[in-house]
């Protein structure tokens, strides 16, 4: 017996880091899974997104733990795509309780003006609401949404102090879902329909690891003309945390999206859940 055995969840950028491991988990638990992702890279990303293998290998992980799964390739950008998607998944398992909207970027390559900006408004809030619009037709009494966002984007000077207008842009869009969850929520409640965001520090995922956020943890390096690698931003990654760890692994959130999944949470609603590990009771707050 499962916590989520007879429900269907439908998870965008699943293919790889939270959200994979979100499917892993909540299919773990008994749950259908329709994941999403791009399996494509965007240009404003200086670092790749999944590709079509990545989002194989989280059919493969699904499976292995004994669940069942559609995947398809979309954009969370494009309405269309993300209906299609979701008709895919009712085509195969006829209902949809659970939508975890994950898929996210941090967009630090402004080719023209703004771009970064807006592709980080369009993936990380539109994105959400996208997938939020697509999914509510189907949803019924019992039926929860967990929006992911970002403790880093809810305080000040992280990435929009990144220096592009993509990072001012991942802020924006991550302070926007605070908003949009307190809003939806109330109207989400007389059907018996949950809304939650989860707001995780700094997670051990491609985000994460890639040169423009090394950069931003080594600013000092960056000053006498050095190219901040891995292991120089490791050292520093514990200066997020009041708590002594690095980062949060995937498999911290999944456990918290889990508990907002199932009956356990069956009244909580319209929360922003700081998991932290007590940043934002250092950091300063924007929200
Ligand atoms: N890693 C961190 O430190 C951290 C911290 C706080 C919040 N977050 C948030 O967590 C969420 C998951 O990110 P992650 O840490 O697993 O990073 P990740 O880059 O490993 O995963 C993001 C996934 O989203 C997919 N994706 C990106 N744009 C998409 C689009 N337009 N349509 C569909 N799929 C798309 C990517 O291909 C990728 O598989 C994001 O919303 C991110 O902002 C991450």
């Amino acid at each position: 017996m499962g916590k989520l055995d007879g429900k269907v969840a439908f998870i965008t950028g699943a293919g790889r880091g939270q959200g994979r491991s979100h499917a892993v988990k909540l299919a773990s638990e008994g749950a259908g899974i329709i994941a999403v992702d791009i399996c494509e890279d965007i240009p404003t990303v200086n670092y790749e997104m999944a590709s079509a293998e990545d989002l194989a290998q989280t059919v493969k992980e699904v499976e292995a733990v004994g669940g069942s799964i559609v995947a398809v390739k979309a954009d969370v950008r494009i309405k269309e795509q993300v209906r299609a998607a979701l008709d895919q998944g009712l085509a195969r398992f006829g209902q949809v309780d659970i939508v975890c909207a994950n898929a996210g970027i941090l967009p630090m390559n402004d080719r023209t003006l703004i771009e970064g900006f807006i592709d980080g408004m369009d993936v990380d809030f539109v994105g959400a609401h996208n997938t939020v619009a697509v999914v509510a037709p189907h949803l019924r009494s019992g039926a929860s949404i967990i929006i992911t966002g970002s403790c880093a984007g809810l305080m000040k000077n992280t990435t929009e102090a990144m220096g592009r207008t993509g990072g001012v842009g991942y802020s924006f869009a991550k302070r926007l879902i605070f908003q949009y969850v307190e809003t939806l929520a109330l109207q989400l409640a007389p059907h018996n329909i949950r809304l939650n965001a989860v707001h995780p520090t700094n997670v051990n995922t491609r985000l994460l690891q890639n040169d423009d956020i090394y950069r931003s943890f080594r600013p000092d390096l960056v000053a006498e003309g050095k190219t901040p690698t891995r292991e120089d931003a490791e050292a520093a990654f514990p200066g997020m945390q009041p708590m002594p760890i690095p980062y949060l692994e995937t498999s911290d959130v999944s456990a918290l999206v889990t508990f907002l999944a199932s009956e356990d949470s069956r009244y909580m609603t319209g929360q922003n859940l700081l998991l932290d590990a007590g940043s934002m009771l250092k950091g300063e707050r924007a929200i």
